[in-house]
């Protein structure tokens, strides 16, 4: 039987990407195994998802290093000491430089509230409603050193409807990215992405139709 592809999941908070992450683990689509949860906050709820499962975690608060290279050379000791071979960014809310990037290349993926480009950083839903943008959606890409801004795996669209608050529109993208985080995984973990610079290619796929989507819907044009 194929080895399960052992993944490092860092988190800063709720960890309910996390959560979509074992359920689909434990439902048996995504061959994958949790080796570790690592926080920098203890207060965490994403720890307690974790327990919960039987899975290992590890406080590694960033306020106690002096510098961002120790830091990250904590989390990358962790990660090695567990063979761990995808870290996995869910709702962790630190950039990650070149010198843990380097230590896992091409081997962290990271998800955005967003349709990257568009709307990085924080409060990502907010800034696209606040826009008034007609759809937003969320974004699985490979983390580079800068913010938000790796090659694309996959993304998930939504509408924004005309009655819609900035809460309604975070929690129809959240059930996407719950989607898709599991989804981009499992592409990695069957080996079937294929990177050429900032393009990303699933191997194997049927294209999507070409039909366009309008919102709000044309009538008769
Ligand atoms: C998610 O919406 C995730 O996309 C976002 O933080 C939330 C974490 O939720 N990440 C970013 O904004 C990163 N730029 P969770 O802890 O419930 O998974």
């Amino acid at each position: 039987m194929k080895e399960k592809l052992a993944i490092g999941v860092l988190v800063s908070g709720s960890g309910s990407n996390l959560q979509a992450v074992i359920d689909s683990i434990e439902a048996g689509k995504l061959d994958a195994t949790v080796k570790i949860v690592v926080s920098n906050r203890t207060e965490a709820y994403a720890l307690e998802r974790a327990a919960k499962h039987g899975i290992e975690t590890v406080v590694i608060d960033h306020r106690a290093y002096d510098s961002r290279t120790g830091f990250e050379q904590a989390l990358i000791d962790t990660f090695r000491s567990r063979s761990v071979q995808l870290v996995v960014m869910a709702g962790f809310m630190r950039i990650l430089s070149e010198h843990f990037l380097g230590a896992f290349p091409m081997k962290v993926l990271n998800i955005h509230p967003a349709l990257l480009p568009s709307f990085k950083g924080m409060h990502a839903q907010e800034q696209a409603f606040d826009y008034g943008v007609k759809f937003s959606g969320c974004t699985v890409h490979f983390a580079d050193p800068g913010v938000d801004s790796g090659p694309i795996i996959i993304q998930s669209v939504v509408p924004v409807l005309p009655d819609d608050t900035a809460d309604i529109l975070r929690e129809r993208i959240l059930r996407e990215e719950h989607r898709i985080y599991p989804q981009a995984i499992q592409f990695y973990a069957e080996g079937r992405i294929e990177i050429s610079g900032r393009n990303v290619r699933v191997r194997g796929q049927k294209p999507l139709s070409d039909t366009a989507v309008c919102n709000p819907p044309t009538e008769g044009m």
